[in-house]
């Protein structure tokens, strides 16, 4: 048996490659600190996709344009008490709405759907009424303006496309493991993206880096990191933003959001010092961690440099696992494809150590 079923392999896939020992990630064979930053996640999203619908266009633009504008009507389902939940929640319940299917709209509706359902959440449960989609803007130009009701800029729109391509495939991750297993049972892509989400929410996995900012703000000064994480650790907490189960280094997607977030700060003329800050936390836990853990290499991964950026953008914390949706919903839908034209139904085997049979009374 293998605990947390580390070490099995359970698919054979032509979307990604995690290299866990050399720090590297390459989506359908680029690497991908060479997609982030140079790639719209539209055009990450029909690299993906590619090959899985026959009927796909070859610039997925303007349907996904329209399939924003098309699954908008589900947001009249949101009342002031969904939008107060959990977002993940909310942005749960409304995905459900989409009927299940198995086909290129279907595809579109759902990756549409993360986009334009967590700007509703985020404003209705604001006291504010949604914004509807533009579907002439780029797709991380209109999450940010359907978010913040003004236009983003450039340097915005771009650092959202990096966040959103650098997280849009990562092989058999705990939510796309989820995600295909449902699609084995042929229940329909809208069943595996909920399957995805949901498995996304947890904080070992999408939910992270909420607490990441939550940790920052609670250290506030460079030198309140030693102590604040020592306590953390002593009291036996986990570091977000640090560990992972497949990279024995530095995740690559720490670095290419790092450089998004200096792209972006340089371009605004902010952030500098609460980018230092993080670096400066960011060394403490790695020599901390080292100390912890001598045996266990544990480094940052990608959600640490997710907080800082999603923060830059002027997102709260609350949606940031939402937003971690909206790039890897395509990782999910792609799996799904791809488990459907080919896998079998994943169905494992557990080793029974119940009591032995007995009678029943
Ligand atoms: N802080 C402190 N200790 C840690 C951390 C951490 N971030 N990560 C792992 N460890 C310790 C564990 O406590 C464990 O110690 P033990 O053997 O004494 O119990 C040891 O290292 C091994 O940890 P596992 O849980 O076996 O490692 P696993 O591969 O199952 O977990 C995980 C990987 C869940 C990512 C883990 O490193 C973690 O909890 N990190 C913090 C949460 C986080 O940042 N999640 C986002 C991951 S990236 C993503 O999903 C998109």
């Amino acid at each position: 048996m293998s605990d947390g079923l580390e070490g099995v392999i359970a698919a054979q896939t032509v979307l990604s490659d995690v290299d866990g020992a050399h720090g590297r990630l390459v989506i359908r064979g680029y690497a991908v600190e060479d997609l982030a930053g140079r790639t719209r996640f539209e055009d990450a999203a029909h690299l993906l996709l590619d090959g899985f619908f026959d009927d796909a266009p070859s610039d997925l633009s303007s349907a996904l344009g329209e399939a924003r504008v098309g699954v908008f009507a589900e947001v009249a389902a949101l009342d002031e008490g969904l939008a107060r939940r959990d977002p993940v929640e909310a942005l749960r319940a409304l995905l459900a709405r989409i009927p299940d299917g198995d086909d290129l709209k279907t595809a579109l509706r759902l990756i549409a759907a993360p986009a334009v359902f967590t700007p509703a959440v985020l404003r209705v449960a604001n006291g504010d009424a949604p914004i509807a989609p533009d579907p002439a803007l780029s797709h991380a130009a209109d999450i940010l303006r359907m978010i913040r009701g003004v236009p983003a800029t450039d340097a915005e729109a771009a650092a959202l496309d990096a966040y959103l391509v650098t997280v849009c495939d990562h092989g058999l991750n705990a939510s796309t493991f989820a995600a295909r297993v449902v699609a084995s049972t042929r229940a329909g892509l809208t069943s595996a993206v909920l399957a995805g989400l949901s498995a996304l929410k947890g904080p070992l996995h999408g939910g992270a880096p909420g607490p990441v900012i939550d940790m920052l703000d609670a250290i506030g000064t460079p030198e309140n990191a030693r102590p604040w994480l020592e306590r953390a650790l002593a009291r036996g907490d986990r570091l977000m933003g640090f560990g992972h189960r497949i990279y024995r280094v530095r995740d690559p997607r720490a670095d290419a959001l790092k450089a998004a977030v200096r792209r972006l700060s340089s371009a605004s003329g902010g952030l500098p010092g609460r980018l230092a800050f993080a670096e400066a936390v960011e060394r403490a836990a790695l020599e901390i961690l080292r100390e912890h853990k001598p045996d266990r290499p544990l480094d940052t991964n990608v959600e640490f440099y997710t907080a800082l950026l999603l923060e830059a953008l002027g997102l709260p914390p609350s949606s940031f696992t939402c937003v971690f949706a909206m790039g890897r919903v395509a990782g999910w839908l792609a799996h799904a494809r791809e488990q459907l034209a080919g896998g079998r139904l994943i169905r494992p085997q557990s080793v029974y150590v119940g009591p032995e049979v007995r009678v029943a009374a």
